[in-house]
């Protein structure tokens, strides 16, 4: 697939989940598991349910990790979640940057979007929004954030060289990203790489661990460090024979 066909895909993959009841994740095409949509995959569910500022409405199940734990946010900060989905990140950084600061979450799929503002509006934040855009070409200004944050969205981005270098631009002097996402230890089999499904489901985009991190060094980052890491059981006969691992890491480093 090219990249705008994988982004075709994932649009409606992702436009499609949330017309379902939200916080019912059963009746999602992410039926009973958590993670990305379609994926075959189980995860330990990270458990966002005791989190200041949790809102059920804005969780699909569909993270990886809890980036914001790992954040170091402060009140007032100025934070931008990347692939924001209903907004279950920025409610959650929104309790902790409080009145003074500000949460931006950015997503490509309008249904997404608009799900987030939908649930923003319900909870009358005044300093959150929503936009939609490419993490690739973002629609915002240089150097405007404290700290970037994402969840289980940089595997889904073709280019991730160009994600990580408008993450840099986008952040301010000495601001910094935490990231959760999925990445691999061995190369992933041609066919898995190839199929649709699995691509959506935060599988066939991941790069091996070493290239993540070497990629985030070769944008300019400094101080990575990679604060959790978990092993994800995925179904599937050709990658688990492949004896290729998969892992969601939550990485940071910052912008000098
Ligand atoms: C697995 S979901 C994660 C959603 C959210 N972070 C969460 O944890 O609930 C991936 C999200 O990333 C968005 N996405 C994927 N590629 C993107 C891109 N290139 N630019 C902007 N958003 C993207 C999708 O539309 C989807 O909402």
């Amino acid at each position: 697939m090219n990249p705008k066909d994988i982004k075709l895909v994932i649009k409606e993959k992702y436009g499609s989940i949330v017309k379902p009841a939200p916080g019912n994740v059963q009746s999602s095409c992410c039926g009973g598991f958590s993670g990305c949509c379609g994926s075959g995959t189980t995860m330990a569910t990270d458990d966002y349910t005791n989190l200041k500022g949790y809102d059920p409405n804005a969780d699909f199940g569909l993270g990886c990790g809890i980036p914001t734990q790992f954040a170091g946010i402060r009140p007032g900060d100025y934070l931008l979640d990347l692939g924001s989905g209903a907004g279950n990140d920025c409610f959650v950084a929104r309790a902790i940057v409080g009145e003074n600061g500000s949460v931006t979450g950015l997503d490509m799929t309008s249904e997404m979007v608009a799900k987030a503002e939908e649930n923003n509006k319900r909870l009358g934040y005044k300093n959150v929004s929503f936009i939609c855009g490419d993490i690739e070409d973002m629609p915002l200004p240089d150097n405007s954030f404290d700290v970037v944050v994402s969840n289980c969205v940089l595997n889904l981005v073709p280019d991730k060289r160009k994600a990580f270098a408008q993450i840099i631009r986008v952040l301010k002097s000495g601001g910094h990203f935490c990231i959760s996402d999925v990445v691999t230890m061995g190369e992933l089999p041609e066919e898995v790489r190839r199929d649709e499904d699995m691509y959506a489901g935060c599988i066939s985009g991941a790069v091996e661990k070493e290239e993540y991190l070497r990629i985030i060094e070769e944008q300019g980052f400094k101080k990575i460090s990679v604060h959790k890491e978990t092993k994800i059981e995925v179904k599937g006969e050709v990658l688990n024979k492949s004896g290729v691992k998969v892992l969601s890491i939550t990485v940071s480093g910052y912008k000098s």
